[in-house]
């Protein structure tokens, strides 16, 4: 970018703000961690960077001084930045990690907008963002990938290449951005934070996680390119976390002050990396993540948090469990009762035309068992059965029309469709579940394994399954949900293709999946894939 943006830029934001904190003379790029946007409404955008010109620096604070520093911001209406369409300023300091988060108004609705930030004479990249059309606007159609689990240490963010490259409106996350183990095997390629122990537990090593995340250009690349809605599962804390029982790690922080300090940490940490609105500023140990986004009459994105108001699992730490009736209990829950409530009045009072639920855990039932008796996994919405029926029973009596749930945190590609009851076997679907694989976690996976052939032989709801690491893309319009399993064939090393390994649809009104390569399908298949002309193998 040229001579006259810088000046533009500077000149705008020396309007917008009295008190001004120079930027101190930084040794290296201060926009290493890149650039994002998020939480698209119709008017406008949270903007994201945080200044760190040594981002592994060991205390965590990014290579930057104690003093505040001004960062300017502008977003345009062309990536060149002649069509100005708002500038401001924020003081990044810190207490947030030298984090900025300007929430950005007054923009049209369903829009292409460019954004950048300047420290001192620093410039950082271009972003890319889009508002969100507004308010009942009739919206012919919406394009989104949703991914989530990535493993610094599992291999490369190659699917967030690709990712970048697509045609998007939206990038929703779904939890595991980072992972709260710090081990390294497997990367010695790249840099490699100075981590003090194995978990990270305080914010330097929270940081510290997230700054080595972003050290992968092909996630920097999918956050400029479009805005993100994320959310958190257990990793970004530790794993397997509920409510306020701490996880599988580390004794030492089982006390409960010290996880709740841990939990304050990864909040914080989370909160300084990602394009949250100040709505979603930790306080101590507590966010608000909860949250719903409308896309004109098309479709509602609810966001959920499903570790943060959970009761603990039932019958051990979340693995795999028979005979476990506490699972039934009528007073666990997995959103807790306020944000159940919140959930089901959303469902009642919108007329969009989709109902997307951003969701953590695998919703649908999963028996691991082979024969007649069930065995489930406890940490996802197997374990809190009265909240999922809450949520299905709902959906079936105020008749919600075409709830799809996406769903991460198994490292799979399933499509499956969601029962009413799962104690009567008649009951109907009366839903559908996307569960996305993972970018990296797992290492270069495998198309089939035992896991997913015991999947698709114990539960006739699951009608897809898929080892393999990347994204799921998502193309919606009043009539039909088109939902493509993006795959990448290895991680450990960079540069793998991408393919569609499966497509499936859901139609509007009728709940359920259906592959897309069925010869009565209305929806012709990508002609980058050989694999739909042929059903998976089972
Ligand atoms: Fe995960």
């Amino acid at each position: 970018m040229g001579a006259a943006g810088s000046a533009a830029l500077l000149a705008g934001a020396a309007n917008a703000s009295s008190a001004r904190f120079a930027a101190p003379r930084l040794l290296g790029d201060p926009f290493s961690l890149g650039v994002a946007s998020g939480d698209p409404t119709p008017d406008g955008v949270v903007l994201w960077t945080r200044l760190a010109p040594d981002p592994l620096a060991p205390d965590g604070l990014g290579g930057m001084a104690h003093a505040p520093v001004t960062v300017d911001y502008e977003i345009a209406h062309d990536a060149h930045f002649r069509l100005i369409a708002a500038r401001g300023s924020a003081v990044a300091t810190r207490e947030l990690g030298h984090s900025v988060h300007p929430e950005v108004h007054g923009l049209m609705p369903d829009r292409w907008y460019f954004y950048r930030f300047r420290a001192g004479s620093a410039i950082s990249p271009v972003g890319r963002t889009r508002t969100a059309p507004a308010q009942g606007q009739a919206v012919e159609r919406m394009r989104f990938a949703f991914a989530s689990c990535q493993s610094w240490s599992s291999g490369h963010f190659t699917a967030y290449q690709h990712m970048a490259a697509e045609d998007l409106d939206l990038v929703v996350h779904l939890g595991d951005y980072i992972y709260e183990k710090t081990f390294t095997r497997g990367r010695a390629d790249a840099p490699l934070a100075p981590f003090p122990r194995e978990e990270a537990v305080d914010l330097a090593g929270y940081r510290l996680l997230y700054a080595q995340g972003k050290s992968e250009p092909a996630l920097r690349a999918a956050h400029a390119a479009f805005p993100w809605v994320v959310t958190m599962d257990d990793h970004e804390v530790d794993n397997n976390w509920a409510g306020d029982s701490p996880g599988t790690g580390l004794d030492i922080h089982r006390l409960r002050w010290l996880y709740r300090r841990r939990r304050a940490a990864a909040f914080q940490a989370m909160y300084e990396h990602q394009p949250l609105r100040l709505a979603q500023m930790p306080s101590g140990p507590s966010l608000r993540l909860h949250r719903r986004y409308t896309f004109g009459d098309l479709a509602d994105l609810t966001m959920l948090d499903t570790r943060q108001y959970r009761t603990a699992q039932a019958c051990g730490d979340g693995g795999l469990v028979e005979d476990c009736e506490d699972r039934f209990a009528t007073d666990r829950t997995i959103l807790g009762a306020a944000q159940r409530d919140w959930l089901l009045d959303g469902f009642t009072r919108s007329t969009a035309r989709w109902q997307i639920i951003g969701n953590q855990v695998a919703m649908g039932q999963s028996d691991y068992d082979p024969g007649p008796d069930i065995a489930v996994g406890t940490d996802g919405w197997d374990g809190y059965v009265a909240d999922r029926d809450a949520v299905l029973g709902a959906a079936a009596r105020r008749e919600v029309d075409n709830m799809v749930v996406i769903t991460g945190d198994r490292h799979q590609n399933c499509a499956v469709d969601l029962r009413g009851d799962y104690s009567d076997p008649r009951s109907p679907v009366v839903a559908s579940e996307f569960i996305g694989t993972s970018i990296s976690t797992g290492r270069d996976g495998a198309d089939m394994n035992d896991t997913g052939r015991l999947l698709l032989a114990a539960n006739p709801d699951v009608k897809f399954f898929n080892a393999q690491r990347g994204y799921v893309r998502v193309e919606l319009d009043h009539r039909l949900w088109r939902n493509d399993f993006r795959v990448v064939p290895y991680i450990r090393t960079p540069g793998a293709p991408i393919s569609t390994r499966a497509g499936f649809v859901v139609e509007a009104g009728v709940p359920g999946v259906r592959p897309a390569w069925r010869p009565d399908d209305p929806v012709d298949a990508p002609e980058d894939d050989a694999a739909l002309a042929e059903p998976p193998p089972r």
